[in-house]
């Protein structure tokens, strides 16, 4: 079973974010204590998430050395608040949040640039990593980091043991993707990580207006994969889903990554005002059954 998981993208917007707290949140309604912790320190947005300001973050742990306790908030009760069984055992969700204060990422960015910091730092986060797994008897400790080629993300995914390499559909730029996987990928899979790719916002959800024209029902399928159906048009819903699944392959061979999951784009997750999560809030939406299925892969749950 793998212990450290961390998300990553070459482009922003991918859905790292929004993937890596609803798998968290997914992993501890099965029973596993999960430690979460947001290392896109340049742009955090976990607290978005949880709706919470901790009263210290994770900078405090690297700069100060403050205590983990003080740092990993425990958020278990918004998972049994909305836990549909009560009586079903649920593991621990801790949550260490990243300061979004620019002072705070200042600081960060501008120690790293000194050796010495620089591998304090790295020694501590490497520590942290331990005593979540060996103290705080965390299963899981999951990763969210920035995208591209930053000093954090690369941090966190040498000391991940899955990398999930988050891409989006028509994204502008594949080739920048495929360069930073063969060029950076291979020397962590080379020391036993696994790395896969996880195809986020897909179309074939939410169809354009115009598709459905002559169609007066579409026929969704709770796998993320629409349904067949004859009228026209949900034939196009289809082929654009199978046309991307066919550039797959193309991704999987370029990057020597297989890809674990393609999840499509909800257009009610993605225009909300507010962000939330959606394996709490409506468990029985497809995307939430999309990350239980991801979350019971046999690369994930062995
Ligand atoms: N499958 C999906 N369907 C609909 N909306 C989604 C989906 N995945 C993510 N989103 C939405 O897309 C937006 C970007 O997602 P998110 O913030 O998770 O991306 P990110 O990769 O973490 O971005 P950044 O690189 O800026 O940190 C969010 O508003 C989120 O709610
Ligand atoms: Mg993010």
């Amino acid at each position: 079973m793998p212990r450290c998981i961390a998300f990553h993208s070459y482009k922003g917007g991918t859905g790292k974010t929004t993937i890596a707290c609803n798998l968290a949140a997914m992993l501890s309604l099965k029973g596993y204590n999960v430690s979460l912790l947001d290392l896109d320190v340049y742009a955090p947005s976990l607290h978005a998430y949880f709706d919470y300001s901790p009263k210290k973050w994770i900078n405090d742990l690297l700069f100060e050395n403050s205590d983990l306790n003080e740092i990993m908030v425990d958020m278990t009760s918004t998972l049994t608040r909305s836990a549909s069984d009560k009586t079903k055992k649920i593991g621990r969700l801790l949550v260490g949040f990243s300061n979004p204060q620019k002072d705070e990422i200042y600081k960060l960015e501008g120690s790293i640039k000194t050796a010495n910091a620089n591998i304090q730092l790295l020694r501590r986060f490497v520590q942290l990593r331990e005593d979540l797994i060996s103290d705080y008897e965390s299963d899981y400790v999951i990763l969210d980091t920035s995208p591209g080629i930053r000093y954090w993300s690369i941090n966190s995914l040498a000391v991940a043991d899955v990398l999930f390499l988050t891409l989006k559909f028509g994204d502008l730029d594949i080739e920048g993707t495929i360069k930073m996987a063969n060029d950076i990928y291979g020397s962590f899979t080379k020391f036993g990580s696994k790395s896969f790719l996880l195809l986020n916002l897909v179309s074939g959800y939410c169809i354009p207006r115009t598709y459905l024209l002559g169609s007066q029902s579409t026929n969704k399928s709770t796998s993320g994969v629409p349904a067949a159906e004859e009228k026209e048009g949900t034939t196009i819903e289809i082929q654009t889903f199978q046309n991307e699944l066919g550039s797959n392959t193309f991704l999987s061979d370029q990057t020597k990554m297989d890809l674990i999951s393609a999840i499509p784009c909800y257009c009610d997750i993605q225009f909300q005002k507010k962000e939330f999560l959606t394996v709490l809030q409506h468990p029985d939406h497809p995307f939430a059954k999309q990350l239980e299925q991801l979350a019971m892969t046999r690369q994930i749950v062995v």
